[in-house]
This record gives structure tokens, C-alpha cells and sequence, in this order.
């Protein structure tokens, strides 16, 4: 049986966060949702609180360190030490490398790479105190092969997966492990404004993927329950890809 554990999800106020957090929520954990879209996150973690659970929502920009461990602060008074972190919020903003700007790289970074790095370190001290923990943060396809036109967000991908393994060594002996899950293509806002900027639709992009549809926030959802529980206590470092097969 798995034990309650406090859990914190950004992003989670739409798509793959909101999928996340929905699914510990659920599951009986008592949930911190974490996002810059206020109203939107009000109203989704009003919803699970008329169905029962646990939840909180928290106004936090992932770039900004001292939103975090404001945050934080509020989660530990109202529920405990954190377990588990769920570093998910990103933007995708599609841009050839020749236009990108140093201010267009540096705030995907920013969110992207940076926002992780806050996320977890700030949670770090309850994780090494109990001698347990799940970091579970959502990286890309395009951080294993690259993507059009995000050649930032392709580098802050990359750099969450090489930032996942070499946690995953630091903080293996204390009982905390540490993978990413990658998606590929989910069925998302952010996803669909991806598409739609590269001038493509969800109908040419299915076929190439060898299970021909979109993911959906619950099966990403599903695959972070699974790291985050006792069974997958032998698990660290991974990469794990929920993607429909489009790279292996
Ligand atoms: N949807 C896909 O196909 C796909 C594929 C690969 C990876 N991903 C990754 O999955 C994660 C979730 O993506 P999604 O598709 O659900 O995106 P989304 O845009 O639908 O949702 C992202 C959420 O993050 C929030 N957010 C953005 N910037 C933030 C910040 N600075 N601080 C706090 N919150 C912030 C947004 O408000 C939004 O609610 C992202 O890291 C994304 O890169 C998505």
C-alpha cells in the first residue's frame, strides 16, 4: 500500500500538469498546484476540491526563485514536507535559431531548465530529511531528438534529462529517486499552438507516430504515478518515454 504523500505539480492549472496533478489529487495525496494562470487554476483546483481532494493552488512563476520558496512555505504550513516534485511547466514557443534572440533563449531556459532546478532544490531539504522521495519532471522527445524550429526549448530538454541523471546519482543513497518522463506529442494547449505555428495539424503528425494518435494527460499521468510509487523504488536516472513508440 502506498503511504499519502505531499505532492507539488507545476504547471498545473491546463494539459499535462493539470492531468498530473488530477491523478495524485485523486489518488489521495494531498496536492500542490503550482501555475502563473491564476483564475484558470482557481477554478480546476475548485473543481477537485467540490470532488474531495486534497489541493492547493499556489501563484508561482517557475523562472523566479523567491515565488518558489514563498510557495513552498505555504505548502509545508498547510500540509507537510514535500515528497513529491513534479517539475513539469513549460512554454514551446517555435522560432528559427537565425531570428531567436538572447531574450528569446534566455527565458526558455529560464522556465524550461532553470524553472526545474528551482523546483527541486527548494523541495530538497524535506526529501533528504525523510530519507525519501519522487522527482518526476516532464523533459521531450525534443530533448532526445531535437524539434523544428525549438532549437532553445530542444537544449532546455536536453539539459532536464542530463540534469535528471546526474541528480539521480547524487540523491540515490538518500532514498530519493529521480527520472523523466518524455513526451512526444499530447494533446494539450500547448501542444496544439506548436502544431499550428509550424503551420502543420494533429492529422499529419499522427501517422508517423507507429500507435497513430495523440497522447493524452492521463496516460503521462499514469507513467508519473507508477515512478512516484514503492514499486518503482529500484528506478533512478531514467528516461522514461510515453510517446507512442515515435522514438525508441
Ligand atoms: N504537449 C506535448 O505534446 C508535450 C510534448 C513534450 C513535452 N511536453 C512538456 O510537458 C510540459 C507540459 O506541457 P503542456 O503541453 O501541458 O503545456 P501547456 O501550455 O498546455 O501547459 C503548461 C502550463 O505551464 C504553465 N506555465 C508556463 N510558464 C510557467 C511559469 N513560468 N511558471 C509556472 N507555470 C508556468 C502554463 O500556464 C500552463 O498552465 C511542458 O514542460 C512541455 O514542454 C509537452
Amino acid at each position: 500500500m502506498n503511504r499519502k504523500r505531499v505532492v507539488v505539480v507545476t504547471g498545473a492549472a491546463g494539459g499535462i500538469g493539470l492531468g498530473i496533478a488530477k491523478r495524485f489529487a485523486q489518488d489521495g495525496h494531498p496536492t500542490a498546484m503550482l501555475d502563473v494562470q491564476e483564475e484558470l487554476l482557481e477554478q480546476e483546483a475548485g473543481a477537485l476540491l467540490e470532488e474531495g481532494a486534497t489541493v492547493l493552488a499556489c501563484r508561482a512563476d517557475v523562472s523566479q526563485r523567491a515565488d518558489i520558496d514563498a510557495v513552498y512555505a505555504v505548502v509545508r504550513a498547510q500540509f507537510g514536507p514535500i515528497s513529491i516534485v513534479v517539475p513539469n511547466a513549460g512554454i514551446a514557443p517555435v522560432i528559427s535559431f537565425a531570428e531567436m534572440t538572447t531574450a528569446h533563449w534566455q527565458r526558455v531556459i529560464d522556465v524550461n531548465l532553470t524553472g526545474v532546478f528551482h523546483t527541486i532544490q527548494a523541495a530538497l531539504p524535506d526529501l533528504v530529511e525523510a530519507g525519501w522521495g519522487r522527482v518526476i519532471s516532464i523533459s521531450s522527445h525534443a530533448g532526445q531528438s531535437g524539434a523544428l524550429s525549438m532549437a532553445h526549448y530542444s537544449a532546455a530538454k536536453g539539459g532536464v534529462i542530463s540534469l535528471t541523471k546526474a541528480l539521480a546519482r547524487e540523491l540515490a543513497g538518500g532514498g530519493t529517486t529521480v527520472n523523466t518522463i518524455a513526451p512526444s506529442v499530447c494533446e494539450t494547449p500547448q501542444m496544439l499552438r506548436a502544431i499550428e505555428a509550424n503551420e502543420f495539424s494533429l492529422d499529419h503528425v499522427t501517422p508517423l507516430i507507429p500507435i497513430p494518435r495523440a497522447g493524452r494527460p492521463d496516460e503521462i499521468a499514469g507513467a508519473c504515478a507508477f515512478l512516484a510509487s514503492d514499486d518503482a523504488a529500484y528506478i533512478t536516472g531514467q528516461v522514461l518515454a510515453v510517446n507512442g513508440g515515435i522514438y525508441m
